[in-house]
């Protein structure tokens, strides 16, 4: 148990929780690390502590000045609280797309809030640009860039990394992540495939997002859209070029509802959307390979961040989904014949 001086010395050294109820059916132990009990209830706030100590470490921010942040907001709430911690200010600048939930935690922490139009990446609006010159025209302010600085991997890669092998004794066969920056999968997988380099690396990547195609072709492209929040890039950025990754699953919105509903049923356990693609893929790298394997994946917040989403019922029924789950039975014999959802890849930084 930690005594903390400061808010931010209680990120990290979340715990590790056997998911009881997919384990069993699996047959092999599927381990979520339990990232909503750090302090501003994701696992972004781990980058936002890395970010911010690194760069004063540096002499690039100093108490008194602004982080600034291109945002879907759980980024910016870890640096709202990792900031009051050092005596400095933030502001998050957020597509305004994005659940009111994070947007409200923002402002709770204190944090400056801008909201812009959801614009693709080339244009000058989309949130990052925005940011970026806000933080170029004010002497007073930094810049964050969670795609492109590495100390956002880094955290992962000195602590969560470490974390997870002690937790297991290095007992560890599989490890399933998201990416949205990639800092969590480029950090974690990069530091565990240096303890064991068998260890197979899953990239769980929702509709909409370009990163399985890119694997996959080289080129990113993607289809439909996903309800998912601060996942899924059409673009190559420093933090991922660090993940080593074997294969890349491509999940349904569908199937988010009957993982979330499952558990929420037989765990106690409500996941927020891009916790619950984590899990879908777990179980299904739990079913595509031999049983009694140790496999590890994140809780990255909970469901609370997606309450207007995911479970939300108008909100499913207007996205044309089924607010019914599917039986988990029917879920797990279509998991086990992924077809062109599954593929083998060999992806070890830029090799493109
Ligand atoms: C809820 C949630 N899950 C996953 C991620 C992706 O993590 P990373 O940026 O480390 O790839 C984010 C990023 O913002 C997030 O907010």
């Amino acid at each position: 148990m930690l005594v903390g001086q400061r808010t931010s010395d209680l990120v990290g050294q979340t715990d590790l929780l056997r998911v009881h109820s997919l384990s069993e059916l699996s047959g092999s132990n599927i381990y979520l690390k339990c990232e909503f009990q750090n302090p501003g209830g994701s696992i972004k706030d781990r980058a936002a502590k890395q970010l911010i100590e690194d760069a004063m470490e540096r002499g690039e921010l100093k108490p008194g000045m602004t982080v600034v942040e291109g945002t879907a907001g759980n980024t910016g709430i870890g640096l709202a609280l990792v900031a009051k911690s050092f005596g400095l200010n933030m502001l998050a600048v957020m597509p305004n797309d994005q659940s009111p939930e994070k947007e409200r935690m923002i402002a709770l922490h204190g944090g400056q809030l801008k909201t812009v139009d959801p614009v693709p990446f080339k244009n000058p609006n989309h949130f990052y640009h925005t940011a970026r010159r806000i933080a170029e025209e004010r002497d007073d302010c930094w810049w964050a860039n969670q795609f492109e600085n590495t100390s956002n991997a880094r955290a992962h890669y000195l602590h969560t990394g470490p974390e997870i092998w002690q937790q297991l004794n290095g007992n560890i066969d599989t490890f399933v992540s998201v990416a949205g920056t990639g800092g969590t999968i480029g950090g974690n997988s990069r530091y565990l495939k240096e303890q064991n380099p068998n260890i197979d690396v899953w990239l769980a990547d929702p509709d909409g997002s370009g990163i399985f195609e890119f694997l996959r072709t080289g080129e990113y492209v993607s289809n439909g859209s996903s309800m998912t929040e601060g996942i899924g890039i059409m673009r190559l950025v420093d933090n991922f070029r660090q993940a080593r990754i074997d294969h890349a699953v491509n999940l349904p919105d569908q199937d988010l509802i009957s993982i979330s509903r499952y558990v929420r049923e037989q765990d106690g356990l409500v996941l927020g959307s891009s916790s619950a693609l984590n899990l879908a893929a777990a179980f299904a790298a739990a079913l595509n390979g031999q049983p009694g394997r140790n496999i590890v994946t994140f809780a990255c917040d909970l469901g609370e961040r997606s309450a207007s989403k995911l479970y939300n019922n108008d909100y499913l029924k207007q996205k044309g989904l089924a607010v019914e789950p599917e039986p988990i039975d029917q879920l797990a014999a279509r998991y086990k014949q992924l077809g062109e959802r599954l593929i083998a890849v060999n992806w070890s930084g830029d090799n493109s």
